[in-house]
């Protein structure tokens, strides 16, 4: 039976970047507006939690609007309201929950709550719609999911259906590269600033750990922060000028490269038939390029722009929830800490 046709708007508002779009049936993106805070919390050098809830409630309503403009429909033409519910900023997602239920309200439609990880997992069924559809990712698949929050493995058997294999056991990925890029002086956000100065550098300049926590599927990146910083007072003891391109090849190396083994470890463990890679993580080109050649499974990496947090992914994870009537109460709260299985 052909699943139905469905239009869902999606709300994003989880940590610095307020989100709405528009997308059909879990894959067609009709719009996907992003108003991006980072310029504002790269002066902080990281999000500034405050402010960030504040400049959600200013850009909320001209980011919805202008979604359902770009995708040339009314809020009548819509089907449900999904919105990230957690995890996230608590201050953050009271932003998008409240609008989600206030349109959901007033115009009847039904409300959707998303994880935003599983948000993460379902940008890999994404594409534009005037670009040609991709093959579906299929299960059992195992998600690797690499964001500022969280590094997770995610074992999926169907649509909805998660088991959270291991996860970080200190900080996420993405944390571990914005802390690093901190150490180094290079820019908020860390990842993009760490990938472009190693592009300069080499990736066996220093020899990080790579912590493989044999026997789990955890990951430990307290190992190769601390490696970094004991490299870096070693040479300002000396009075050396940091070889800041070599330490972030090397650093950006030692991250991906953990992360691309214990995910084919367990992919070949759990016997699934295809990988997921998403979240803000999977933009960096090591990592991208690593898995897709050393996979003999095909690997989804969604394209960069919705590789960081978008409205586009809750839309479409969202879609998945309508089909089975899975709707959320209209006094639906944010769950700051939301595990995914
Ligand atoms: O998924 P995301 O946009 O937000 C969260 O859900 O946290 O991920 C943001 C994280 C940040 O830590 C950022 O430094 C990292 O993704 N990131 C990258 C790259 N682009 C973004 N890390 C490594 N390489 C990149 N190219
Ligand atoms: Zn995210």
């Amino acid at each position: 039976m052909p699943l139905p046709t469905a239009r869902i708007l999606g709300i994003e508002t989880s940590c610095d970047e307020t989100a709405a779009a528009v997308v059909s049936d879990g894959r067609v993106i009709h719009s996907n507006v992003v108003a991006s805070q980072i310029d504002l919390h790269a002066q902080y050098g990281g999000v500034f939690p405050e402010l960030a809830s504040r400049e959600h409630v200013k850009a909320i309503y001209p980011v919805v609007n202008e979604a359902l403009r770009q995708a040339h429909v009314d809020i009548q033409d819509i089907d449900a309201i999904a919105v990230t519910q957690g995890p996230g900023l608590a201050g953050s997602l009271v932003v998008g929950v409240n609008m989600a239920k206030g349109i959901a309200l007033a115009t009847g439609k039904p409300l959707i709550g998303v994880n935003h990880m599983e948000g993460h997992i379902y940008s890999a069924w994404l594409y534009l719609a005037n670009a040609s559809p991709h093959q579906a990712p299929r299960f059992p698949l195992l998600a690797l999911l690499v964001s500022g929050g969280h590094s997770e493995l995610v074992l999926m058997t169907d649509h909805l259906t998660y088991q959270r294999l291991g996860g970080t056991l200190d900080d996420a990925a993405g944390e571990a590269f914005d802390k690093i890029a901190r150490l180094l002086d290079l820019p908020y956000p860390g990842g993009p600033s760490i990938q472009k100065a190693g592009m300069a550098g080499k990736d066996d300049a220093f020899s990080f750990p790579k912590a493989m926590l044999e026997g789990t599927w955890d990951f430990s990146f307290s190992g190769v922060k601390t490696a970094v910083l004991r490299a870096v007072e070693g040479l300002q003891e000396q009075g050396r000028p940091l070889p800041t391109e070599d330490l972030a090849a090397s650093f950006q190396a030692a991250v991906a490269d953990v992360l691309v083994e214990k995910t084919l470890l367990a992919a070949k463990e759990h016997k699934v038939r295809e990988i997921v890679v998403a979240g803000g993580v999977s933009a960096n080109k090591r990592l991208r390029e690593k898995i897709l050649s050393q996979s003999t499974r095909p690997v989804h990496i969604p394209p960069l722009f919705l590789c960081t947090d978008n409205a586009a992914m809750i839309a479409g994870a969202g879609y998945f929830h309508y089909i089975q009537e899975d709707f959320s109460p209209f006094d639906l709260d944010v769950l700051p800490t939301w595990p995914l299985s």
